[in-house]
């Protein structure tokens, strides 16, 4: 594909679904992309075709359009200075900590937003560029909230969707951020804004009508002379590769070795998440680790693998998180193991998704504790790879998967002792149990898939806007 090609469909997001990697001798290569965004995006593109805008996760790289894993990809490019102040400036040290519930406390850099404006700019133009005539493009993301508003000045031709994979703050956290009215009216360039939650939608309605002046009915927020519909739509995983996956007999034989290698213990907890301070790691940890210290388990009865991929290290927050929870594991180690069966068994690092299939067959029970997630797919992964109707999930309330999966074991991660009791709950459900709540957990997970959650976007993005009647203020 050439930067002439024009595309129907066109996806907008940060980052493209491969990550350029050089390693010590200079030689390049591609990988995976990590994180929930991509892992949704590569199954739709894939059936769908198009052209996928985004960024190849290093600085200074001047690529051509090309093709990787059956898709376009057009490379934006980002100098160092942007990557520091765009990506892991105002996306991750603003952006990300305002939307999750002030976990960590927001940086607010007037030199951080002048970088965002810019690099949100460059996406906008090169998206207006590979679009055919009254395209469809797709805008992923909080690293992206003004490409709305600048595509549509550029291209008022285009049918424009913007989707938030992470959660959007109530009011009274919105309002710290400076810049709050830019965003909000840079969503509102879109036709359709997408979130995990209808709480989400409800808090962006709330606040077009505050900051923005906007008239909002029901769904529908008019603002001037246009209708903008802002609706929920929970992301999902792929549910037929993962069936696909869990079908082989390597990955089949694989859970069994790994089963093994951990010295089969009574029970494996899993954990896989990025290494990130939103997903209430430590918290998990603490929870397994003060059972031992109880005596209610020993050395033996269970093991916790926690994988945690490498994530935005060179963001202050993250390096301090890793020496939090690695200072953490060896002291539970030191403490609680006996030799050669370490009680938590932690990998930094990322895996293909046949060893992580594999992970999800071998674990009886998968814990994802996030103080605040937009969704959280590695619950709905676990959910997917268990056909065998065995397992249990512990799932924190905060997560916006919680709101489809009751019938998990459902947690508050703040809650330290409510957390132990329910990991022993969990650890002691009778198969019967398991088998209940398992097959509704998956009833929801398979009938509402990726394919239906981008189906149901885009049904709704091309749906043209009813409202010619009056709207009223609600
Ligand atoms: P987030 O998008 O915040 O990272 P999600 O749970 O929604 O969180 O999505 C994470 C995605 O990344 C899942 O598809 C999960 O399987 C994948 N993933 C997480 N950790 C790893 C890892 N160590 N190796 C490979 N894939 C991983
Ligand atoms: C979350 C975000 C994505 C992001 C991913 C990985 O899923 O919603 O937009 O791509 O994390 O984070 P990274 O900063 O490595 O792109």
């Amino acid at each position: 594909m050439s930067k002439s090609t024009k595309n129907e469909f066109v996806v907008v997001a940060n980052r493209l679904p491969v990550d350029r990697v050089v390693d010590e001798d200079g030689e390049a290569s591609w990988r995976r992309s990590p994180g929930g965004l991509v892992t949704a995006i590569v199954p739709v593109m894939q059936r769908r075709g198009g052209a996928w805008v985004g960024w190849v996760g290093a600085p200074d790289e001047d690529l051509e359009p090309f093709s990787a894993e059956g898709l376009d990809l057009v490379p934006i490019r980002l100098s160092a200075e942007e990557v520091e102040r765009y990506y892991e400036g105002f996306s991750n040290a603003t952006l990300w900590p305002l939307y999750h519930d002030v976990v960590a406390t927001p940086v607010y850099k007037r030199t951080l937003w002048d970088a965002y404006v810019r690099v949100n700019r460059r996406f906008a133009e090169a998206a207006a560029e590979v679009a055919a005539e009254g395209a469809i493009v797709w805008v992923q993301d909080y690293q992206l909230q003004l490409v709305p508003k600048m595509l549509r000045e550029l291209r008022p031709d285009l049918r424009i969707g913007f989707f938030l994979h992470i959660p959007f703050p109530p009011m009274e956290l919105f309002v710290q951020l400076p810049w709050r009215k830019q965003i909000l009216e840079g969503l509102l360039g879109a036709d359709l804004v997408g979130f995990q939650t209808a709480d989400a939608a409800a808090n962006f309605s709330r606040l077009c009508r505050r900051l923005v002046g906007a008239k909002t009915h029901r769904n529908e927020i008019r603002v001037e002379d246009r209708v903008v519909r802002a609706e929920a739509f929970p992301i999902s995983v792929d549910v037929k590769e993962l069936i696909d996956l869990i079908g082989r007999p390597e990955v089949r034989q694989r859970a069994a070795e790994i089963r093994e290698d951990l010295g089969n213990p009574g029970t494996i907890l899993l954990g896989v998440d990025r290494l990130d301070y939103t997903k209430g790691i430590r918290q998990r940890l603490q929870a397994f680790s003060e059972l031992f210290r109880d005596g209610r388990l020993k050395s033996g009865d269970a093991v916790f693998v926690q994988i945690a991929t490498p994530s935005r290290e060179r963001v202050e927050q993250y390096r301090l998180l890793r020496d939090d929870i690695e200072l953490f594991v060896g002291r539970a180690n030191g403490l609680y193991s006996e030799l050669g069966a370490p009680v938590i068994n932690y990998l930094h690092t990322s895996y293909t998704r046949d060893e992580l299939a594999a992970l999800f067959l071998a674990a009886d029970v998968m814990v994802v504790t996030p103080l605040r997630d937009g969704m959280n797919l590695v619950a709905k992964e676990y959910i997917a790879c268990r056909a065998d109707l065995r397992g249990s999930l512990v799932l924190s309330e905060f997560a916006g998967a919680a709101e489809e999966m009751k019938r998990a074991f459902l947690v508050n991660p703040y809650d330290i002792d409510g957390m132990k009791q329910t990991l022993l709950d969990a650890m002691k459900a009778s198969p019967a149990e398991q088998h209940r709540r398992m097959r509704a957990l998956r009833k929801r997970v398979i009938e509402y898939d990726v394919d239906r959650w981008a189906h149901d976007f885009l049904v709704s993005l091309e749906r043209p806007h009813a409202s010619e009647r009056p709207v009223e203020e609600v």
